[in-house]
């Protein structure tokens, strides 16, 4: 596979369909963002119904096709907000002068207008026209003053088109329009710089059938090393046992214990640029690890001692190094929250903490939400509960911002 594709796994694409000649693409485009991994869902506009039929993009897509605004059934079950809310990214292709004309003026008169006032997340136009509608200056001028506002614009492409002009205003071809697609989702923020990424929880051996370990799931260290592939980093992924699926570019290594963990870390430090711990690490291991499993009530014992010595504190080594790379933080914490995260920036020298709320359940450990302040020597922000995903590619801008002394 094409590796500048690989960023279009797992991605959720909103397509949009609008109509005119080019809608009958919409459902090679499909298979083609399917084929990497996207999971594709659809809403048509009525004219683009009259092109191409919304079974055939149901079936390819394998999800219902939406339609309507104001309608009870689909509101009831996928809404605009909750369509928007779902998207990575909502892709319009192929995007009509009349659909841009709409969008560049706000209006909010169908489904597809609406959703997109609702979103969030990017949005990207793949305009399909004939050349003299595409070269009138109000098809220009909503173009530009669409992109002014951060749409993307993938193309037109020039050549024959369906109705024997030549000129700019083809839909741009399927396999550069996937190739794009796949690039909007790299921003490159990090490009060139290697990141280290620790994850998950360390287990301590007790005997050969028992540990003690934490709650920590990995999901945000892994949501980690998916923003920092995406902003073109090189990442390093050390991680304690999890259930996660790790991203299909990153340098996987696998440990159990934090002694495991620390010396894998030191170990591919001179290529760092980037740590960021995540890790749940156990700060004590048992003293000592039993050769054979431990019996029940050995000599009549009803309680049991284990001895605990101090793990090595993995995070403070790296920022000790000289010279260090740039180092990040996560304060997992039931109190105090950002009296604490503040303490621990210092006394461990890191260059950017993010503390989190670990006593609300909701949020924090194994959920897929987080509410954390991102805190550095002279700043912080305070972020809003949002997902792990989200969250990273945040954590992202505001390292690379770092870098760049833009913050
Ligand atoms: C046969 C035919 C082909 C058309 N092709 C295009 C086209 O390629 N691009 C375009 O912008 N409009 C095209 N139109 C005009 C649009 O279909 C029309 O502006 C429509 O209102 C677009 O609606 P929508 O933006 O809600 O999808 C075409 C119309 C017809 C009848």
């Amino acid at each position: 596979m094409n590796n500048a594709l690989l960023t279009l796994r797992n991605r959720r694409i909103l397509l949009g369909v609008t109509g005119g000649i080019a809608a009958y693409k919409a459902a090679e485009l499909t298979r083609r963002l399917q084929d990497q991994g996207a999971e594709i869902r659809i809403i048509m506009t009525r004219s683009a119904t009259e092109f191409i039929t919304p079974l055939t993009l149901q079936a390819l897509s394998r999800n219902p096709v939406h339609l309507d605004l104001l309608n009870p059934d689909t509101e009831s079950a996928m809404g605009h907000i909750d369509l928007a809310r779902w998207a990575d990214l909502i892709l319009i292709a192929p995007a009509s002068a009349n659909f841009m004309a709409r969008l560049a003026s706000g209006h909010g008169d169908d489904l597809l207008t609406t959703v997109c006032l609702a979103a969030e997340c990017p949005v990207a136009v793949a305009p399909a026209m004939n050349q003299a509608m595409w070269a009138k200056p109000a098809v220009q001028s909503n173009q530009k003053l669409l992109v002014s506002r951060g749409v993307h614009l993938l193309g037109p492409d020039h050549g024959i088109q369906a109705c024997g002009d030549t000129g700019a205003g083809r839909l741009l071809d399927i396999e550069k329009l996937t190739l794009a697609t796949s690039a909007l989702f790299d921003s490159g923020e990090l490009t060139g710089q290697t990141v280290m990424i620790t994850a998950g929880p360390t287990r301590e051996a007790i005997d050969p059938v028992r540990y003690i370990s934490n709650h920590s799931s990995g999901k945000q260290g892994y949501a980690l090393a998916e923003a920092a592939l995406d902003a073109g980093a090189r990442v390093i992924l050390i991680s304690g046992p999890t259930q996660q699926t790790p991203p299909d570019r990153v340098d996987l290594v696998s440990v159990v214990s934090a002694q495991d963990m620390h010396e894998n870390v030191q170990s591919r430090l001179a290529e760092t640029d980037i740590f960021i711990g995540v890790a749940a690490v156990a700060d004590y291991r048992p003293k000592l690890v039993q050769n054979q499993k431990i019996k029940k009530n050995t000599h009549g014992q009803r309680t049991l001692m284990l001895e605990f010595v101090e793990n090595p504190d993995i995070i403070a080594e790296v920022a000790k190094r000289d010279p260090k790379p740039f180092t990040v933080g996560f304060a997992a914490e039931t109190e105090h929250i950002e009296d604490y995260a503040r303490k621990k920036l210092t006394e461990k020298k890191l260059d950017l903490i993010i503390a989190n709320n670990v006593a609300d359940t909701d949020i924090g450990f194994n959920s897929d939400l987080n509410e954390t302040t991102i805190l550095w020597e002279n700043g912080k922000i305070d972020m809003p509960t949002m997902s792990k995903k989200a969250l990273s590619q945040k954590i992202v801008t505001i390292i690379s911002q770092h870098l760049k002394h833009t913050i």
